[in-house]
Parts: structure tokens; sequence; C-alpha cells
């Protein structure tokens, strides 16, 4: 190694210790229960697009088993550049993502490198993971829509209805370009085609209530206050706000609305995925794999099913008791490479509609 590569790698390394030191002083309990009293089993290094509160139950379970310790970096965007930007000397062994979108992309930009591991194909069907190996679902979400108790007498809705101009000036939704929304848009390209899909943005831009912003929780807010009679959000949100013990007032929010599975009569809800990849360059590669098989395994995935009331990937694994009296619904069963592909197309579309602008551009 040259006097360069060194000086670097040891600068990436004390960055990524204070990056690490300003996470734990952040995180509290979970810093204090995952404090390297462990460290003889190794670490591993996770780069997370996941929030560390819905991670720490699985990491801690996976320390207390393996020994191993699990060090994570969590941000909102910008990682798999981050990983690029380090390239040799990246200490990332893990990635953990909240789409599809950012596992293609991080597979195409080379950042991940191929698993092969007989127990993770064991564990997640063909169609939660990457023919390649480059990347593998964990749990998978419906994107449905929340409509106001006291407002909106149906129960059943379809994501086309959600154009209709009957709902002129009652849709909350978050920012087109978040990832959560270019994946069902990328959906509605593959069923529509994109002339269709452009007309329905167009349809829903008009009936938003408001300029897009905020989180998901944020639109279920807006229902609850009357700005909105519909929002567009995740499943698991509504586990977040009925068990929300820090912020009380979400669980007032929760019971102002009941959840609409879209399209769950015809072709099903669109549902995305949380997913990890093994980095390229991973410098603990057996402790990652460790992880992964642990997380495809059933304790993992009822841990999710439990803690963080997200479907598990893994067949046979039972739904929270909250999930299920959400009841079933029909899935929708694109290929999740499909709705990958036509995400820049989606992309695309959000910006030639002007979305973000709001309803009165
Ligand atoms: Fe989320």
């Amino acid at each position: 190694m040259s006097a360069t590569r060194s000086r670097e790698t040891t600068l990436l390394r004390f960055l990524f210790t204070l990056a690490l030191g300003l996470f734990i002083a952040a995180s509290g309990s979970h810093a204090q229960q995952s404090a390297p009293e462990t460290a003889a089993g190794g670490e591993v290094n996770i780069y997370s697009y996941r929030q560390p509160f819905l991670i720490a139950p699985l990491l801690e379970a996976f320390e207390k088993k393996t020994g191993v310790k699990a060090n994570v970096i969590f941000a909102k965007k910008g990682l798999i550049e981050r990983i690029a930007a380090e390239g040799l000397n990246s200490p990332a062994d893990l990635l953990l993502t909240t789409g599809v979108g950012e596992l293609t992309a991080a597979a195409r930009k080379g950042v991940t490198q191929a698993v092969v591991s007989e127990t993770i194909s064991q564990n997640i069907p063909a169609r939660y993971r990457d023919p390649e190996g480059h990347w593998f679902a964990l749990t998978r979400r419906g994107r449905v829509v929340y409509a106001s108790k006291a407002r909106v007498a149906q129960d059943a809705i379809t994501y086309e209805e959600l154009a209709d101009p009957k709902w002129r000036g009652k849709i909350c939704i978050r920012s087109g370009h978040h990832v959560y929304n270019v994946a069902l848009i990328a959906a509605m390209t593959s069923h529509l085609g994109e002339a269709q899909t452009e007309q329905w943005l167009q349809g829903l831009k008009n009936n938003l209530a408001r300029k897009p912003g905020g989180n998901d929780r944020a639109q279920i807010k807006g229902v609850y206050s009357g700005e909105c009679d519909l929002a567009v959000g995740n499943t698991y949100y509504m586990a977040q706000m009925m068990l929300n013990e820090k912020n009380p007032e979400q669980k007032e929010w929760a019971a102002s609305v009941k959840m609409l599975f879209p399209n769950t009569g015809g072709r099903g809800t669109h549902v995305n995925i949380s997913g990890m990849s093994l980095a390229k360059n991973a410098p603990h590669k057996a402790a990652a794999l460790a992880l992964m098989e642990y997380l495809s395994s059933d304790e993992a995935q009822r841990i999710y099913a439990e803690t963080n009331h997200e479907y598990p990937v893994k067949d046979g694994v039972p739904w929270s008791a909250m999930v299920t009296s959400w009841g079933s619904f029909k899935a929708d069963e694109i290929a999740l490479q499909d709705v990958a592909a036509k995400r820049k197309g989606a992309s695309d579309l959000v910006d030639k509609v002007a979305f973000d602008d709001g309803p009165s551009s």
C-alpha cells in the first residue's frame, strides 16, 4: 500500500469512526446496548437508508447471537455515491435500502458484489432477489391510500381513480421524486404505458390539496387536520402512528383514517421492498454474509414483521397481529426488475408535469 493510500485509508477510517461516534452519541440506548464488549466476534459496517430505529432490534439480536458488532451509518441519500467515491478504501460492508430502485442503482454503479448463498436462496423467494445475486429483498410494504373515515364513504379505490376530478383539491402526497412515488409511477408506466401514465400523473397533480412535501405521515396528518381527504402512504406507517408513545398525537392521525388497498379487486396493490446488497469492497465480508443470512432467517423476518409491521418476504413467517388486522390484499405481481427499469422514465414524467410544483401551476 502506498503512503498516500495509507494516509487516505487512515483518514477514511477516522472519518468513519467520527461519524459512527456522532451516530452513537445521538442514538442513546441502542448505542449502549451495542457497545463493543463483544468485539471478539468482529464487526460489520452497514450503510443504511433505513432509519436506525427500524433496524436496531435486528442488529441487537444479531450481535447477541454472533458477537459481531454492527456499526451503522445512516443517511437519507448519497450512500451509494459515497461507497463509489470511497472506492477500494470503502469501509462499507452492507448496504440497506428502502426501495428496489436504490438496490438496482447500486448494482448499476458497480458498488455491489454478487452473493451466492444456499441459505439466502432458500429463505428469499426468487421473485424477491436479483438473479445475479447483487441484491435481496428483506421486507415488503404496500403503497396504499389513507382515506378520511369522516369524509370518505367508499371502502375501495384504484390508483387510476386518484386522477378523477371528483377528488379535486382533496389529495395529499409527498414529492413525486421520492423513491416510494417513483416506484409507484414506474409500476403505473408498466401497466398503462407512458402516455396514459403522464395523463394520470397530471390528473393526480390537479387533484392535490397542496404542494407535495413532507413524509408519508405528514400526508396522513393532512387528512386528520381536514386539509385533504385522501393521502398516499406506505402500510407500516399506520402501525408507527398507532403505537407512537413519543408523539401520541400521531395516534389521533391514525384513528382518523382507514387504509384502502388500491386495485386489490384488479391487478393488485403496488408493493415495494426494502433490501440489502453486499458492498463491492466489503472489508468484513464473512461477517457481512453472516448478517445477510441472519436477516433472511425466520427469526429476523419475524422481528421485521413484529417490530416494523412490514410484510416478511420469507414464506411461512406470520404477519404481526396489527398487520393481519388490516386484512389480506392482492399484491401487484409485476417483477421488481420491471419497476426498477422504468424509474428513469417515471422520474422524467414527474418533471414533465411539474408535479412537485403542486396543483396551481
Ligand atoms: Fe418509509
